[in-house]
């Protein structure tokens, strides 16, 4: 994507984004992602002494969870009114951080990170590897960072979601993301696959196939 059509993707974003947030569904995202987030958030552990960030943080729901476990805790996103919704359900939560921004821009240190968090963002990007490689190299060695994404190829089902919200998506394999996380400069990665209990009022993915976690540390 040239800068105008990336401008362009990032407008179009934080416009859905930002309706959402309006429409209080940033808290239907909270209740359907975090049962996967959960999984991913355990393989992180954030603790005391520990800088932990969530890339398109929604309204902020991981960003408490580590900040509850003792870690100081950043969220940014690309939408204001995710930014707004997550500063409003974290006043008086102490160490809770956001920041509008959009990513692989962001206002911190190289290295600067113990945990990078993720869930349902990473394939928004203009530039998914432009976008790895700044998570990687803002991660302190040792650091951890897990992604989760509910769009990739294996998932069929997902495949129509770009068009149904008219914004371009990166579709990528299980195989292709394990790679994408190897050339970024991750080691021990490993894919995992969160299934939601059976549930005839939801699509079937979910249980046959679940969100797919990614993870990965950055060697000490
Ligand atoms: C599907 S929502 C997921 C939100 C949250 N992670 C959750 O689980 O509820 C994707 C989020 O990524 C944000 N986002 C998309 N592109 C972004 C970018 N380039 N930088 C920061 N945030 C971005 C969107 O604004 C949106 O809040």
């Amino acid at each position: 994507m040239n800068q105008q059509e990336q401008q362009r993707q990032y407008e179009r974003v934080r416009g859905i984004f930002d309706e959402w947030a309006r429409a209080g569904r940033a808290e239907g995202m909270e209740q359907g992602h975090g049962p996967a987030a959960r999984e991913g958030f355990a393989f992180l552990e954030p603790g005391p002494g520990q800088r932990y960030l969530d890339i398109g943080c929604g309204n902020g729901y991981t960003v408490r969870w580590a900040a509850e476990a003792g870690a100081q805790a950043f969220g940014i996103d690309l939408s204001r009114e995710m930014i707004a919704r997550a500063k409003k359900l974290s006043a008086g939560i102490p160490k809770t951080e956001f920041q509008v921004c959009a990513f692989p821009d962001h206002p911190f240190e190289p290295g600067s990170m113990d945990r990078i968090f993720s869930m349902e963002t990473f394939y928004y990007f203009p530039n998914l590897d432009e976008a790895l490689q700044a998570a990687f190299d803002l991660l302190r060695p040792t650091g951890r960072m897990a992604v989760i994404v509910d769009y990739y190829g294996e998932n069929q089902d997902s495949h129509s979601w770009p068009e149904h919200l008219g914004c371009a998506f990166d579709l990528r394999s299980e195989a292709e993301w394990e790679d994408s996380f190897h050339r970024a400069g991750f080691a021990k990665v490993q894919r995992r696959h969160f299934l939601y209990p059976p549930d005839p009022s939801k699509e079937r993915w979910k249980s046959e196939l679940g969100s797919l976690l990614i993870l990965g540390e950055k060697k000490a």
